[in-house]
C-alpha cells in the first residue's frame, strides 16, 4: 500500500492511473478508522482497482469552538485497516499542503446546507465541499464512496456532482452501528461509559421512528419527532434537531413524498453525535 503526504504526488499517480485505463474508487476520511469507514473500502474495493483512502482532520469545515485540535487520531491504526480492507493507497497531506495561506476560493451551497447540522454549523459543510473538491481533483475518482450515517453531507455532495458537473459517480454506503446500536463515529471515543449508555437513547429513536413511518408514513411524522424529543432529554441528551425531511431535497415531506430522512443530532455531555434513517414512504415506491 502507498502513501502520500503530497497532493501534486498523488494527482500524478492517479493520472498514471488513469492512463493506465484503472478504475479509481475514493474514499474521503478524517481518519480514526472504524467499521463504519471500513465497510466504505470494502465498497470501494468493489468499485476500482486503485481503492485511495484519504485520511485529513479538515481544519476549514471546524468552527473555532469545535473539536478541531482535539479530534482523535492514529495513523498507524488507520494505515493497517486501510491495508486489511484492500487498499491500495492512502493519502494523508498536512494542513499546510492542502491549503495554501493566500487561498480565497471556496466551494458552497447555498439551500440544502442550511437546515439541519448547518443551522448549529454554518460553515460546515463548505469546508466539506472544499476539501471534497480538492480531493476529487488530486484522486481522479471514476468512483467515491460515502456513508448514509452523515446523511446531509451525502445529499449536500450529490447535489455538488451534479451542479457542478464532476466526472464522478458518488455510491453511499449503509450507516454501521456498534453492538450496542450506536452509530459508529470517531466522536464516540469522547463519551464516558455513562455518557455512551445513555446515548443509545438516539438509535432507539431512529428505531421507532423507521418503523412508524415505514407504516403510516408522513402521518406518523408528529408522533416520531415527539418520541424522540422526549426519549432522548429523559437521557440526559440536549437535542440541537430531531426532524424529518422529504429525502430528495429537504424540505418538509408532503404526502407526494416518495422518501424521508428521520435525522436526530444531540449533545450528550460534550459530545455531539448525529443518527438518521432513510424510509421509503408506503404505497410511493
Ligand atoms: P469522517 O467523519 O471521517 O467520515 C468519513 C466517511 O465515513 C463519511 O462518508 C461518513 O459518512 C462515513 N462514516 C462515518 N461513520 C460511519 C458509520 N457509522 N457508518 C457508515 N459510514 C460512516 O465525513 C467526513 O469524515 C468528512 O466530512 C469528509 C467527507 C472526509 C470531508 O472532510
Amino acid at each position: 500500500m502507498k502513501i502520500f503526504r503530497q497532493g501534486a504526488e498523488l494527482q500524478k499517480y492517479a493520472l498514471e492511473c488513469k492512463r493506465s485505463g484503472k478504475q479509481i474508487a475514493l474514499v474521503p476520511t478524517m481518519g480514526f478508522l472504524h467499521k463504519g469507514h471500513a465497510s466504505l473500502i470494502d465498497i470501494a474495493r468493489q468499485r476500482g482497482d486503485e481503492v485511495i483512502v484519504s485520511i485529513f482532520v479538515n481544519p476549514t469545515q471546524f468552527a473555532p469552538n469545535e473539536d478541531l485540535d482535539k479530534y482523535p487520531r492514529d495513523f498507524e491504526g488507520d494505515c493497517k485497516l486501510c491495508e486489511a480492507h484492500g487498499a491500495t493507497a492512502v493519502f494523508a497531506p498536512a494542513p499546510e499542503d492542502m491549503y495554501a495561506p493566500d487561498r480565497s476560493i471556496w466551494v458552497d451551497e447555498t439551500t440544502l446546507s442550511k437546515v439541519l447540522c448547518g443551522k448549529s454549523r454554518p460553515i460546515h459543510f463548505r469546508g466539506v465541499l472544499t476539501v471534497v473538491s480538492k480531493l476529487f481533483n488530486l484522486a481522479q475518482p471514476d468512483v467515491a464512496v460515502f456513508g448514509k450515517k452523515d446523511a446531509q453531507q451525502a445529499i449536500i455532495i450529490k447535489r455538488m456532482v451534479r451542479d457542478l458537473n464532476f466526472p464522478v459517480e458518488i455510491v453511499l454506503g449503509d450507516l454501521i452501528r456498534d453492538t450496542d446500536n450506536v452509530a459508529m463515529s470517531s466522536r464516540n471515543r469522547y463519551l464516558s461509559e455513562d455518557e455512551r449508555r445513555r446515548a443509545r437513547s438516539i438509535s432507539e429513536s431512529v428505531f421507532y421512528a423507521e418503523k412508524e413511518l415505514k407504516q403510516r408514513g408522513v402521518d406518523a411524522v408528529g408522533t416520531v419527532i415527539q418520541y424522540a424529543e422526549q426519549h432522548i432529554a429523559e437521557a440526559g441528551g440536549i437535542v440541537d434537531y430531531v426532524e424529518v425531511l422529504d429525502s430528495s431535497d429537504l424540505t418538509e415531506p408532503t404526502a407526494e413524498s416518495s422518501g424521508v430522512l428521520f435525522a436526530v443530532a444531540a449533545v450528550f455531555g460534550t459530545t455531539r453525535l448525529i443518527d438518521n434513517c432513510f424510509v421509503d414512504m408506503p404505497g410511493k415506491n
